[in-house]
């Protein structure tokens, strides 16, 4: 039995996404890789005073949303587009005039499907799209886009709000399946895609969901920047008093891959090679063209592999292990990007203020990953202090995989 196994970690699914299902805005849109607003909420709330909070990986804006929820200031980067589209939308404050608009126009665009009074969008161009979704589906989730697109042409608050109603729909309306760390196709015979006035239901609903959430503004203020967190000072202005994040792990999880659907259907994508590209620009990213561009990658002149990882790396690229160099290249780059990161954000910190680094350990062909590990020895080559790592949670049913909150405090 591992040591942290056997202090009694367990799994904890109010310690993941699943969590926010059922908190406000939080659970608007799921993607698995969020953390929970439990874990959060509770780093933030030991700070009274309204201070100002940066999470340089937004994902769903979890952590934004929770300290402007606060009262604090939460501003967020993130590379993916689309995420920060949803994190503003998700930070926005809304009057009632907007929300009672926003029914409105929901229940005009319903009636123009129902009358089949829209001429319906093109499909998206998803691979294998009729894997998605079945037809009836297409047609309705096509003719609901074309809808809000005639109600509402220009960007609005009340675009805005329909879109990820649309968003939750689209998801629900698909064979997509969440029942593992990624997202697979559910087995035709676990199928249930509802007809006709159905499909309408759900958008009604959907879009209620979205709207209650709306009702509950934020006392604080947050926002959402486009940008990279290896480049944090060309997009940001500091200081902050307190970090709290998750950083893409170390394990080859694609968020475009996840958040395909949304991107291509919000016209975010446009093609796969697009799809791969951004996913390179990511960091961690191995999807479609960042594969063979990782195959080519050398680590840059001047940089060095942390002696932590010399071990690891050898390892993993074993000739036994079939994309061993591959992988061993994937886990150098990845550390090599959170180092970059880590530079980039020392200018923005304030002296005396906490960092928290939510991240999960990894194994490759059996090798373990210290994640943790690293990033701690990264704070402290870097200065930091109290520079430690608490277990939070067993990950999944992997005996030696947990998530662990690695903390540190800038000196001052
Ligand atoms: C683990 S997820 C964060 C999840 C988030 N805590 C939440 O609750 O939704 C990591 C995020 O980092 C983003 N990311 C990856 N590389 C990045 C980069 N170079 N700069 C900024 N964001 C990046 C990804 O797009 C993804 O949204």
């Amino acid at each position: 039995m591992s040591a942290l196994a056997a202090q009694g970690l367990r799994q904890r699914t109010d310690y993941t996404h699943k969590f926010n299902t059922r908190a406000g805005r939080h659970g608007w849109l799921r993607l698995t890789p969020a953390y929970s607003v439990k874990i959060v909420e509770a780093l933030i709330s030991r700070h009274g005073r309204p201070r100002r909070i940066l999470d340089p990986f937004c994902g769903t804006a979890t952590t934004a949303l929770s300290a402007a929820y606060h009262g604090h200031e939460g501003v967020s980067t993130d590379i993916n587009p689309f995420l920060v589209w949803l994190g503003s939308v998700k930070l926005a404050r809304y009057p009632r005039s907007v929300l009672a608009s926003t029914r409105a126009a929901g229940a005009r665009v319903l009636d123009a499907v129902g009358r089949g009074a829209v001429e319906p969008v093109e499909t998206p161009p998803i691979h294998n799209i009729e894997r998605w979704w079945p037809a009836t589906a297409l047609t309705f989730l096509c003719m609901l886009k074309s809808g809000i697109e005639q109600e509402s042409e220009k960007p609005s608050p009340e675009r805005d709000l329909l879109l990820v109603a649309f968003c939750r729909t689209l998801i629900g309306l698909s064979n997509a399946a969440f029942n593992h760390q990624s997202m697979s196709f559910k087995d035709a015979s676990q199928l249930s895609i509802p007809f006709g006035g159905d499909m309408e239901q759900r958008f009604r609903d959907d879009l209620q969901l979205v709207l209650e959430g709306a009702h509950n503004n934020p006392k604080g203020t947050g926002q959402i920047v486009f940008g990279d967190a290896r480049n944090l000072t060309q997009v940001i202005d500091g200081p902050f008093d307190l970090i709290v994040t998750s950083p893409p792990y170390a394990n080859r999880m694609s968020y475009i891959r996840e958040l395909r659907p949304y991107m291509y259907w919000l016209d975010f994508l446009d093609s796969g090679r697009h799809a791969g590209e951004l996913d390179w620009s990511a960091i961690g990213g191995t999807w479609g063209v960042a594969t063979s561009r990782l195959i080519r990658w050398e680590m840059p002149n001047g940089s060095c592999v942390h002696p932590l990882l010399v071990d690891s790396l050898s390892k993993i690229a074993h000739d036994d292990n079939k994309n061993g160099l591959l992988l061993s290249k994937y886990v150098a780059k990845y550390f090599n990007d959170i180092r970059d990161h880590i530079v980039s954000l020392l200018p923005l910190v304030k002296q005396g203020s906490e960092l928290h680094y939510i991240v999960g350990n990894s194994t490759f062909y059996g090798v373990l990953l210290s994640v943790e590990k690293i990033y701690a020895a990264i704070f402290e080559d870097l200065g930091f202090e109290e520079v430690q790592c608490s277990a939070i949670r067993k990950r999944n049913s992997k005996k030696e995989l947990f998530e662990f909150d690695v903390s540190a405090r800038w000196p001052g």
